[in-house]
């Protein structure tokens, strides 16, 4: 076993840094300079890059607890700016070169050293700094120089200390992958052993640990990463854990039954469904504006789960699905070691005020690993394969006013489209699809009268992270099925599109 150590300086790669020592079978915790990790089984500790200055008197520093670890020495990896600290940290000299390099640069390697073992002489990395190293401190030499004669590695001659300015963990550095095997098996003398199986037989100890014979709640919305949370912890503390599902009207047809009743009976989750339709429905009258709809959506969530929190006597405990790049994202760089509690993904946010203690079983892991630990607590693929939802849920695909009616023919018509594009193998391929109702109506003809109906688009998007996506190709001949079983079956229904923009310039949602 033993785990590597990674000081997030704000490097927009961190996370990839995490992930390739995951892959390679090691485990990785991601820390901030100002935290402090448990250092017990710390096998190496990398130091990533970051958008700061060393010579700025406000950039994060190495933090106090790395000196008795160089003491020791475990082995250190320093990439970019934490290449720069290092340098700094032992006394040698960091300032603005004469070049700047961003992007793929050619490098030679200069002599030999296990970090660049089994790896060619020349090689093209991937760059990103203003600042370089200019003199190395004391004890240092020299392994790689870019092609404009700065140094792009350094190694310390006697102690396990390495440099990188380039970025080994981004895919266009050459040799990348086997940089991180280098550092982690043949200086770490890591081993390849790690699971995801043993991540979670830890985790559902540390849960016990935690919250003892105390009681804790969380809030279930269906969705992957709350759901593997939940049953990790029900697995870990069972009836000490209630979970509660808000039934805000404003999911996809049939989940409020579909959801719970999985929940209760795969796992036998002690659950409570809070039936909030009418709230939702009453506080969302007149208002058409998305951002307000969010905001409303938001603080109801917060206010029901508060009250039904109350109802079951203020567990102390709240589990929470928060995952890997929340953790990240929500805590900073310069995060002063307080993680704040998580925007909940699917409602907008708990209270600060809400006085649990939080924890976050999940917090080490990225979404895939979530939803194979999903696979490994049986939870079915009908759960892990679900298309993201967003929290205000139906609210914002029904463009204009939310009426009970309006987003009973919205469910209906998203419900045939997903139940269609099933039956041609399609829903598994894409990465969400949906149904918009707009607040336009169009005429048409039917049974030789003049009709004069509602408009719904059809939304169906490929993407691998969301941030940017294009409309998918459905072949025609499904689209038409979708369609005419839409208009046959929805009588209020009378013109189906489908919306072929990509994101950018459009978002996937409509509002
Ligand atoms: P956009 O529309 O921004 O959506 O391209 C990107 C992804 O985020 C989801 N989404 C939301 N999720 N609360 C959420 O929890 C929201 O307010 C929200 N808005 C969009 C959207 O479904 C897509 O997967």
């Amino acid at each position: 076993m033993g785990k590597i150590v990674i000081v997030d300086y704000g490097s927009q790669y961190t996370q990839l840094i995490a992930r390739k020592t995951r892959d390679l079978r090691v485990f990785s915790e991601v820390v901030t300079a100002t935290s402090q990790p448990n250092l017990e089984d710390i096998s190496g500790l990398i130091l990533s890059g970051g958008p700061f200055s060393v010579y700025d008197p406000r950039a994060p520093r190495i933090p106090d607890w790395v000196k008795p670890l160089i003491e020791k020495e475990v082995p250190i990896l320093g990439i970019c700016y934490g290449f720069q600290l290092l340098t700094q940290y032992f006394g040698g000299r960091v300032d603005r070169a004469h070049s700047s390099e961003y992007g793929r640069m050619p490098i030679v390697r200069q002599g030999e050293n296990p970090l660049f073992d089994g790896i060619d002489r020349s090689l093209t990395v991937w760059m990103s700094h203003g600042d370089s190293v200019l003199e190395l401190p004391p004890g240092f030499a020299i392994c790689a120089l870019s092609e404009n004669e700065i140094i792009a590695s350094a190694f310390h001659v006697k102690d396990p200390i390495y440099g990188l300015q380039f970025h080994p963990e981004v895919n266009h550095t050459e040799f990348g992958d086997r940089i991180f095997s280098n550092f982690l098996f043949k200086i770490c003398r890591c081993t390849p052993d790690w699971t995801l199986k043993d991540f979670i037989a830890i985790e559902r100890e540390n849960l016990r640990a935690t919250i003892g014979t105390q009681r804790a709640v969380c809030a279930v919305s269906g969705g992957v990463d709350s759901t593997v949370a939940a049953v990790l912890a029900h697995q870990a503390i069972g009836s000490q854990l209630t979970g509660v599902f808000v039934d805000t009207g404003l999911l996809r047809k049939n989940e409020d039954a579909v959801v719970p009743d999985l929940l209760r009976r795969s796992f036998g989750l002690n659950l409570r469904v809070v039936n909030a339709r009418e709230t939702f429905l009453a506080r969302l009258a007149g208002v058409v504006d998305p951002e307000e709809k969010r905001k409303i959506i938001g603080e109801t969530f917060i206010r029901v789960f508060e009250s039904e929190a109350r109802e079951i006597g203020s567990p102390p405990f709240l589990i929470q699905g928060t995952i890997y790049s929340d953790v990240i994202e929500s805590a900073g760089t310069l995060g002063g070691g307080t993680i704040k509690i998580k925007t909940h993904h699917n409602v907008g946010g708990l209270p600060q005020d809400m006085r649990f203690k939080i924890v976050e079983p999940l917090r080490f892991l990225f979404k895939d690993e979530v939803r194979r630990a999903g696979a490994i607590l049986n939870i079915p693929e009908q759960i892990l394969a679900r298309h993201p939802f967003p929290g205000p849920g139906m609210a914002i695909r029904c463009l204009g006013e939310v009426t009970s009616d309006r987003v009973r023919i919205l469910k209906e018509v998203d419900a045939i489209f997903l139940q269609t594009l099933h039956e041609f193998g399609w829903k598994e391929k894409v990465w969400q699809a949906f149904a918009v109702l707009l607040p336009l109506k169009s005429v048409g003809v039917a049974g030789d009268q003049r009709a004069y109906g509602n408009v719904v688009a059809l939304r169906s998007v490929d993407s691998s992270d969301a941030m940017t996506a294009d409309w998918s190709r459905i072949p025609y001949h499904i689209l038409d099925e979708a369609a005419r079983r839409i208009i046959n079956r929805v009588a209020e229904v009378g013109r189906v599109v489908y919306d072929i923009t990509a994101k950018p310039p459009a978002t996937i949602e409509w509002e």
